[in-house]
């Protein structure tokens, strides 16, 4: 059986949901999990009904005013090589570009069998701020990561220079406005993560 056989389906508009549902596994998830990185994640990435189930639960943020201010692009099979192709096309002629790190542009998609480009496409709203919605979209990534973790794929969610380079943004299909939130690279991790330094949570929480 599929772990996401495990998924309960999504529940009707106002069917009663306990807010609180007690999960020690996702607690030890929580305090376990990590990224991988991205050299280190392989074949097998989620299975296109298994996305579809990790799409769903990384749908379910917090969003102010439901205006689901995100959307998500996926990256896989053929277009992998096609869309690293093009994009190492736009840099191809950069003054500080040399033959092997084109190479490594053009294998960007290629590493990890799954990508998931998540778009924030926040905009002005009369009520909603816009940052609150790139907030969600942020959720949306990271509620990804997570969900992936717990269906047993690794995970790394980057941005790089595609995200921010107005050159990339008609091969990435973005629509007037729309941001990058990240590349959610999944697969499975061909070797452990090692823990890395955390914040100090500590001297970043106080009281009032
Ligand atoms: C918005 C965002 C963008 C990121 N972009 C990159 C990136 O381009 N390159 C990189 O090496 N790490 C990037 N990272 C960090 C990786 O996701 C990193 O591996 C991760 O934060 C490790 O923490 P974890 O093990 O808790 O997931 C980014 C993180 C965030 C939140």
């Amino acid at each position: 059986m599929s772990l996401l056989d495990a998924v309960p389906p999504a529940p009707p508009e106002s069917a009663a949901l306990s807010p609180a549902r007690p999960s020690p596994q996702t607690l030890d998830l929580l305090a376990l999990r990590r990224s991988q990185k991205l050299m280190l994640i392989g074949a097998p990435g989620p299975t296109d009904e298994e996305l579809e189930a990790l799409l769903r639960l990384a749908g379910r943020v917090p969003d102010h005013g439901k205006l689901g201010p995100w959307r998500f692009a996926i990256i896989a099979g053929e277009a992998r090589e096609r869309l690293g192709a093009a994009l190492a096309d736009l840099i191809a002629g950069d003054a500080t570009m040399d033959a092997a790190r084109l190479e490594a542009e053009r294998r960007r998609f290629l590493q990890a069998p799954v990508c998931v480009m998540v778009v924030s496409t926040a905009a002005p709203h009369p009520k909603i701020p816009e940052w609150e919605q790139v907030l969600s979209a942020g959720a949306a990534c990271f509620a990804l990561l997570v969900a992936a973790h717990a269906a047993g794929y690794a995970g790394v969610w980057l941005t790089e220079w595609p995200a921010y380079d107005d050159r990339a943004r008609e091969v990435l299909r973005l629509g007037p406005g729309e941001r990058v939130a990240g590349f959610v690279h999944l697969g499975t991790a061909t070797q452990d993560a090692l823990e890395r330094v955390r914040a100090d949570v500590a001297s970043r929480t106080s009281r009032f």
